[in-house]
C-alpha cells in the first residue's frame, strides 16, 4: 500500500466520522432513575448541544415490550400511552404513582430539529421496610433452655436482609436463617430467625437490624426478652423477687433490732455515768471503784445526793 493510498483511505475514514457528527448535532442522556413505590420518579435527561434543538417526537418503550407506554408528537400534539408519563419538561419525564412494575430498562426514542437519537435507560423501584418486629416461638423464655426469635420487616423493596446483635454488640447474624417471601403486590418480607438450644440471660437484650438491598439501614428493633426462671424451675417467676424481699425484710427488721438495742445500752449507760460523774467524770466500766479521803467524799455528798434522787426516779 502506497502514502496515496493510505492517504486516501485516511481522509474516507475521517469524513465518515464528520460525517456522522454533522448527522447528529446533539447527544441524548439520561440518569438511571431510582422512584419510590406509589411517589413520582424523575427522569432526568438532556441533550448536549450547541442550540437546543426542538423535540418533535419523543417514543418510550420497555424493553421486552412492543407498545410503547409513552408517545409525544408535538406537530398533533397527541400523547397516547400510561397516563402517569408527564412530559412537561422533555426531554426529562416523570412517572406518577411509580409501581414494582415499572422496573427495568427502557428504550428512549427522539426526533429533534437536529437530528434523532435511540438510548437506553433503567428505572429502579424501592419501598421502605416497615419497622421490624422480634417474636419468639415461645411462650416464655427459660434461661438454660431452648429459644427462637424471629426478627419480621414486611413491605420493602427490593430485598433486603436482617443482621442479629446481643447486648454487647456481638454480631450473631451468622447463626440465623433468612427467609425472603415476596407478597401478592410484589413487596417482600423478610423473616430471620435465631435459633438457641441452650439460652442465656447473659447476653442481654438482642437487636436486630433491618438493612435494604444496598446495605443501608432501614430501621431496628430490641427484642424486650423476659426470662423466666432457670430450666429446673421455670415456672417459679416469683423465686427470684421473694428471695430478694426476704432479704430486704430480713435487713430491715434487723437494723431495727439493732438500733432499739444501741438505744437502750445508751441509756442505761447515761444513768451509770450520771452515777459516777461526781466521783471519777471518766471512769471505765471495768476498772475498780477508787477509793477517796474523808474530805473528799464530803466535797463530793451534794452530788452524790443528786444521783441518788436520779436513781429514785427512775423506774426500770
Ligand atoms: C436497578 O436494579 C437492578 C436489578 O433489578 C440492578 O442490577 C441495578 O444495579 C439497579 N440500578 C440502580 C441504579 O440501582
Ligand atoms: C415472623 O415470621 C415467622 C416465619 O414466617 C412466623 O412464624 C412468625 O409468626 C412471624 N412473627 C410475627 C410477629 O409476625
Ligand atoms: C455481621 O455479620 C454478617 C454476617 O456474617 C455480616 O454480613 C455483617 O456485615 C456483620 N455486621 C457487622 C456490623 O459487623
Amino acid at each position: 500500500m502506497d502514502s496515496a493510498t493510505l492517504l486516501f483511505f485516511l481522509l474516507m475514514i475521517s469524513s465518515l466520522c464528520l460525517g456522522q457528527s454533522v448527522n447528529n448535532l446533539f447527544r441524548l442522556k439520561c440518569q438511571p432513575a431510582v422512584g419510590v413505590i406509589g411517589q413520582t420518579t424523575n427522569i432526568i435527561c438532556d441533550m448536549e448541544a450547541e442550540t437546543v434543538p426542538i423535540v418533535n417526537t419523543v417514543v418510550i418503550t420497555k424493553i421486552g415490550e412492543t407498545e410503547p407506554c409513552f408517545t409525544f408528537n408535538r406537530r398533533d400534539d397527541l400523547v397516547i400511552g400510561d397516563p402517569r408519563f408527564q412530559h412537561k419538561n422533555v426531554p426529562s419525564l416523570q412517572l406518577e404513582n411509580t409501581m414494582i412494575s415499572d422496573e427495568g430498562d427502557y428504550s428512549y426514542f427522539i426526533r429533534t430539529s437536529h437530528g434523532k437519537e435511540d438510548i437506553r435507560f433503567t428505572i429502579n423501584v424501592t419501598a421502605k421496610y416497615h419497622e421490624p418486629v422480634i417474636s419468639s416461638k415461645q411462650k416464655e423464655l427459660v434461661s438454660g433452655g431452648a429459644a427462637d426469635l424471629y426478627c419480621n420487616a414486611s413491605g420493602g423493596y427490593p430485598a433486603g436482609t436482617i443482621n442479629w446483635f446481643d447486648g454487647s454488640k456481638t454480631n450473631w447474624t451468622k447463626n440465623a436463617v433468612l427467609q425472603i417471601t415476596p407478597g401478592d403486590d410484589g413487596l417482600f418480607t423478610l423473616s430471620s430467625k435465631l435459633n438457641f438450644k441452650s439460652f442465656d440471660p447473659i447476653w442481654g437484650d438482642f437487636q436486630c437490624i433491618v438493612l435494604n438491598s444496598k446495605y443501608q439501614e432501614e430501621g431496628r428493633s430490641n427484642s424486650n426478652l423476659q426470662i423466666i426462671g432457670t430450666l429446673d424451675n421455670p415456672r417459679d417467676p416469683g423465686n427470684d423477687s421473694m428471695m430478694k424481699n426476704i432479704v430486704a425484710a430480713t435487713v430491715v427488721i434487723g437494723s431495727l433490732i439493732v438500733g432499739l438495742l444501741i438505744a437502750l445500752l445508751l441509756k442505761r449507760r447515761r444513768f451509770q455515768q450520771l452515777r459516777r460523774t461526781s466521783a471519777v467524770p471518766f471512769l471505765r466500766d471495768n476498772e475498780p471503784e477508787p477509793v477517796y479521803s474523808e474530805e473528799e467524799n464530803a466535797l463530793n455528798e451534794p452530788f452524790y445526793k443528786k444521783a441518788a434522787e436520779a436513781d429514785q426516779n427512775i423506774e426500770v
